[in-house]
């Protein structure tokens, strides 16, 4: 079946109270695909890492948006200056890996042209043998650094708005559930593969209506939160999941909520596919970025940042051992659970399940991703 690089909306209402989903073909087309590159991720900001990953002069971590290899490195003043990762000469990638030093130059490792870590080109071998060469005019191109809730974004788009007007009041409610946030250090990140679409991974980050009350998907979340406190609210360029850890026993670790622990379960997405969170009894925030490697494939980046970097507690270290070995895995099958049938000539579209009080099971939340989604890429109308 040939599908329609844009596909009719079908039941799709711009009102979640009335809405159907939005057509399965955006979840699987490479025509879409490439047209929600253009549209979302050459245009908004992209998570690198956080500041404490990159402490000295000459540190970088790199990045990949869809394809795009970036890197962003600490200069001697300590500012962070972002670049595509490829030499001017012969278009060489510069620097490997997810981090690394370069120290004092960034020395292309094909014919060792040097650039300064402001990305002006300081020596090139050979050039002066050259008619009319102008090492002006082979600088690095730059790209868009900020720093944000400490930590690293960066920007393809030279016009986009600053990350605070792009999501306003995220960062202060953030804050709010995260006192500790700028003494957060690093302490370590790991990444999985994922057969689905990211908008799939993201949906599922803001679904209340498969922990909470008794669901079937996760019955140990269930427990362990108390859903009828769960509140889930959208706004201007990010949503926001929040709700108490409950008072009754619960199969998936145990907690205090003494001092220092909060007893918040806390997801924010910073659109369009960050999430950072806070887990009840667990001392430390971790952020999850699902980023997008094809209409199918999704790449979860997950790090965890504590105090001081100070080695995780017993209870913080329970709740990592309860996302690692139970929550991440029961999600990781759902979504790709989803994505095959989104794939399936028997489904396109079913019915976002949203009620007038926005209760623990409401879907408007996922309405949210569809509608940013769509109105990004201009399927509006
Ligand atoms: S490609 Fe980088 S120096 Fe030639
Ligand atoms: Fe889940």
């Amino acid at each position: 079946m040939v599908q329609k690089h844009q596909p009719d909306l079908g039941g799709f209402d711009t009102d979640p109270d009335r809405s159907f989903n939005m057509p399965a073909a955006y979840y699987t087309d490479q025509a879409i695909f490439e047209r929600e590159k253009e549209a979302i991720f050459f245009k908004s900001w992209r998570f690198v890492g956080h500041i404490t990953e990159m402490p000295e002069p000459g540190d970088y971590l790199t990045q990949d948006i869809c394809g795009q290899n970036v890197f962003v490195v600490r200069d001697a003043k300590g500012c962070f200056n972002g670049f595509y990762n490829v030499c001017k000469h012969r278009a060489h990638e510069l620097v490997s890996g997810r981090r690394g030093n370069v120290k004092a130059v960034i020395t292309c490792p094909y014919h060792a042209w040097a650039y300064g870590l402001d990305g002006s080109l300081r020596n090139a071998r050979f050039a002066d043998q050259v008619k009319g060469f102008d090492k002006s005019g082979f600088s690095l191109s730059t790209i868009r650094v900020e720093i944000f809730c400490g930590f690293v974004f960066v920007n393809l788009d030279p016009d986009a708005r600053p990350i605070g007007e792009c999501a306003p009041g995220f960062e202060e409610t953030f804050r709010a559930h995260a006192p500790d946030l700028d003494a957060m250090v690093w302490t370590g990140q790991a990444n999985f593969d994922i057969a689905a679409n990211w908008k799939v991974v993201a949906e599922n980050g803001l679904d209340g209506y498969h922990v909470f009350l008794s669901g079937p998907a996760h019955k140990a979340l269930g427990e362990l939160m108390d859903g009828h406190n769960l509140k889930m609210t959208t706004h201007e360029g990010w949503a926001k999941l929040h709700a108490h850890a409950g008072t009754g026993d619960n199969k998936a670790y145990g907690y205090s909520t003494g001092e220092g622990q909060t007893d918040e379960y806390v997801t924010m997405l910073l659109w369009p596919d960050l999430l950072l969170f806070t887990l009840p009894g667990a001392n430390g925030v971790w952020s999850f970025l699902m980023a997008p490697e094809g209409p199918g494939r999704t790449r979860e980046e997950i790090a965890a940042y504590t105090p001081g970097g100070t080695e995780m507690d017993d209870a913080t270290k329970e709740a990592v051992r309860y996302m690692n070995e139970v929550l991440g895995p029961e999600d990781v099958g759902l979504n790709i659970g989803v994505q095959k049938g989104l794939n399936s000539r028997g489904y396109r579209q079913g019915r976002l399940m949203v009620d007038d009080a926005r209760s623990d099971m409401s879907e408007h939340t996922i309405h949210f991703v569809q509608l940013m989604t769509l109105k990004a890429l201009g399927d509006l109308g």
